[in-house]
């Protein structure tokens, strides 16, 4: 018996029945009505639970963001300090479709033009630190670890370890859990990764007492975001780079939240007049394009070929989206502008404060401000925001904290103010 083996032309000619039970198999193949979705409980089916949330959101424009019911919202949130020019921005959209008629993406192998220029903008402006490209701040982080590793093993005798800081955050990879100066995200993983220790922050005599032949680097936030927006002080920060030039240390700066201009200056460890050897960015560089940075000053950039690398870390589209982002922050004079609003939104929680006795303290810089609440009710009040159409965030269960979009207008604040106080009064 002969049989004929089915050919392509076979195929083209019997696409739909095929197609239509391809379709009965797999519906997600074709577009599903979206009156019919219910989305909260399809994410419950077929997403981890990591994240406890029930609001959909649907689109965005500039400070404005809207439901999956076309509810609309004033976005203080800015996915967490990362919609820097908020959404659907005109240059950061030109960017990525642009460059998606181009290149979507090419291998690390080749050398890709919109990588080449986002670097050239970020030697610029870090006074001439040359940068990896990675695909969040976890593992710009990660880079930045490995490359002060590889510095003490060059200049300290093998030393490889990690002095940060109590509250800081650097991520949720194992290495960045383990530099992460706060045990709630660190207890589930123990052991945490060898090679890491914390101090208190805004203590110079604890690094230094905490310092041993093992000690590679150090790693701070400037302005500590998730613990609280905290800045360190100048002294301090200054402190740390005298301590580490006297004792060949590689001093990291994560800036992965407080960078990008958000405190009126492009890098936050401006305001206190100490140079980092190694800065991490992420979150806000391309305008919500996932994207992360590792720069590294001369003295600590000592990759070689080999020593590190990525699939899409420094891809086309997110450093088009980047170089058109820091093209608006730097090119349009927002730094300045972040600088006038921060004081106002500063003024306006001030006045919140003395209006509320819930609130205990204020403090921050620029566009990253942060509240204290006498107790831990700040889930009620972003819940009580959300219902007035405000969405803002907390760092921790007692402090209420604001990363707005960059580009956010005095009346936008005023608004935001408004119906915090009335979130407040609704306690
Ligand atoms: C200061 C800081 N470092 C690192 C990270 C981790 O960044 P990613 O979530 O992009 O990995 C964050 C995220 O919130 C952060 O605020």
């Amino acid at each position: 018996m002969t049989t004929t083996k089915p050919t392509a032309a076979d195929a083209v000619e019997t696409p739909s029945a095929t197609h239509d039970q391809l379709v009965q198999a797999h519906p997600w193949l074709v577009e599903q009505p979206r009156a019919q979705r219910d989305w909260v409980a399809l994410e419950k089916q077929f997403y981890q639970s990591t994240f406890k949330r029930s609001l959909v959101m649907e689109r965005g424009q500039g400070v404005r963001v809207y439901d999956a019911d076309g509810r609309e919202y004033l976005d203080l949130v800015a996915g967490i300090a990362t919609n820097v020019l908020g959404h659907a921005h005109p240059s950061v959209v030109r960017a990525i479709q642009q460059q998606a008629t181009q290149l979507i993406h090419v291998s690390n192998l080749y050398i890709n033009e919109r990588q080449v220029e986002l670097a050239e903008a970020l030697y610029d402006l870090s006074g001439g630190m040359r940068a990896f490209f990675s695909n969040s701040g976890a593992e710009a982080n990660e880079g930045a670890i490995k490359l002060a590793r590889k510095f003490g093993r060059l200049n300290r005798d093998g030393a490889y370890e990690i002095i940060s800081m109590d509250r800081s955050f650097h991520g949720r990879t194992l290495a960045t859990t383990s530099a992460t100066g706060q045990q709630k995200y660190q207890d589930t993983w123990l052991p945490v990764a060898d090679g890491f220790k914390q101090v208190p922050f805004n203590d110079l005599d604890a690094v230094k007492a905490a310092t041993t032949a093992k000690t590679a680097g150090i790693l701070i936030e400037a302005v500590q975001g998730e613990g609280g927006i905290y800045p360190a002080s100048a002294d301090y920060m200054q402190g740390l780079r005298a301590w580490c030039d006297e004792q060949k240390l590689i001093l990291i700066c994560d800036e992965v939240q407080a960078g990008m201009g958000r405190t009126g200056k492009f890098f936050s460890w401006e305001h206190m007049g100490a140079r980092p050897d190694i800065v991490t960015m992420a979150k806000g560089l391309a305008g919500g394009v996932p994207i992360g940075a590792m720069l590294a000053a001369p003295r600590a950039d000592i990759f070689e070929p080999g020593d590190h690398g990525t699939t899409f870390g420094g891809n086309p589209i997110a450093c088009a989206a980047g170089l058109a982002t820091l093209r608006v922050i730097v090119g349009e004079g927002l730094l300045d502008h972040v600088t006038t609003l921060g004081y106002s939104l500063g003024a306006r929680i001030d006045a919140l404060a003395q209006k509320h006795d819930i609130i205990t303290g204020t403090r921050g810089l620029g566009l990253m401000r942060a509240f204290d609440l006498r107790e831990a009710k700040a889930q009620d009040i972003m819940d009580r925001a959300l219902e007035r159409g405000l969405l803002i965030t907390n760092a921790g269960p007692s402090t209420i904290r604001f990363v707005p979009p960059l580009i956010i207008q005095r009346a936008d604040l005023d608004e935001a103010i408004e119906k915090l106080d009335a979130a407040l009064a609704a306690l």
